[in-house]
């Protein structure tokens, strides 16, 4: 596997970015430019797809959770399939495809068959969602680390990473975990102050773009009205405070809570 960015090679997974159109690197859109086939996820910006040529041919083989959708295993199939018959086939992946991505799978089962996988690498959502809302995932004096975290294991567990992410001072970056939020909070709460702010950003970067700041001690009343359909990202940590709302929505929370 190499990072390049012409197509020689049967496959090109691509990540797409966090979201907004113009988030995708200049080697991804040429690549896709170029493409004979598109498979692409839920969470790929689908006005990536305008950027290809005439009779290119795109598949969406988007997985969202809650609802019906194809399989790891029909993917793979399906990549094949296109690998086989098709010049240029295209894999886009939401945001950078080794985080959270499944691309080791997909290339392991390409290559198993003889075919090669190169890779261009993507904007993951991870850092760039909250990036985007002013949210430095590192500061100065605040915060030397971050750990990328899923809040659910493969077989639906609470990850274990979580307690010790906790425990330590490092800001927490957590995907897929909308849906757990309340459990989460509570979580850390056992290892850091119950005034440690929180952020849920939901559809980073696009236009239906939504922040909202907490504490962890307020997440119950703060969240308690999301749209858990939505995809988000929590962080956790002091660098939260620096988001332009947070201090005005405690100060709002404390003066509503007196009267
Ligand atoms: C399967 S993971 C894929 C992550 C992707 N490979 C990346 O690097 O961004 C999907 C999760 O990423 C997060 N996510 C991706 N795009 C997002 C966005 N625009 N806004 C908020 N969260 C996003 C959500 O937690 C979502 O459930």
């Amino acid at each position: 596997m190499e990072f390049k960015t012409d197509i020689q090679k049967k496959v090109t997974l691509v990540g797409a970015g966090p979201g907004r159109e113009d988030l995708i690197t200049i080697a991804g859109l040429r690549i896709i430019q170029q493409a004979d086939v598109i498979l692409y996820d839920a969470l790929v910006n689908p006005k990536l797809l305008d950027h290809s040529k005439p009779g290119a041919q795109h598949i969406y083989v988007g997985k969202r959770s809650g609802k019906h959708s194809i399989s790891q295993v029909e993917i793979h199939k399906l990549l094949l399939e296109c690998a086989l018959s098709k010049n240029r086939v295209v894999r886009l992946k939401g945001g950078d495809p080794f985080v959270f991505g499944r691309a080791s799978e997909e290339i392991e089962y390409l290559e198993s068959f003889g075919i090669s996988v190169e890779v261009i690498p993507g904007v993951s959502s991870a850092i760039s969602v909250p990036g985007g809302q002013g949210i430095p995932l590192t500061k100065r004096g605040v915060s030397t680390s971050f750990w990328v975290m899923t809040a659910t294991t493969k077989d639906g567990s609470f990850s274990k990473d979580l307690q010790l992410a906790a425990k330590s001072s490092a800001t927490l970056v957590i995907l897929m975990g909308v849906r757990k939020i309340h459990q989460i909070a509570e979580l850390v709460r056992d290892y850091r102050s119950g005034l440690t702010p929180i952020a849920l950003i939901q559809n980073g970067t696009l236009p239906t773009e939504n922040c909202i700041t907490a504490t962890l001690n307020s997440t119950e009343k703060v969240f308690k009205t999301i749209d858990v359909s939505q995809p988000g990202i929590l962080v956790i940590g002091d660098v939260v405070a620096d988001h332009a709302s947070f201090y005005d929505e405690e100060i709002q929370r404390v003066l509503y809570s007196y009267l």
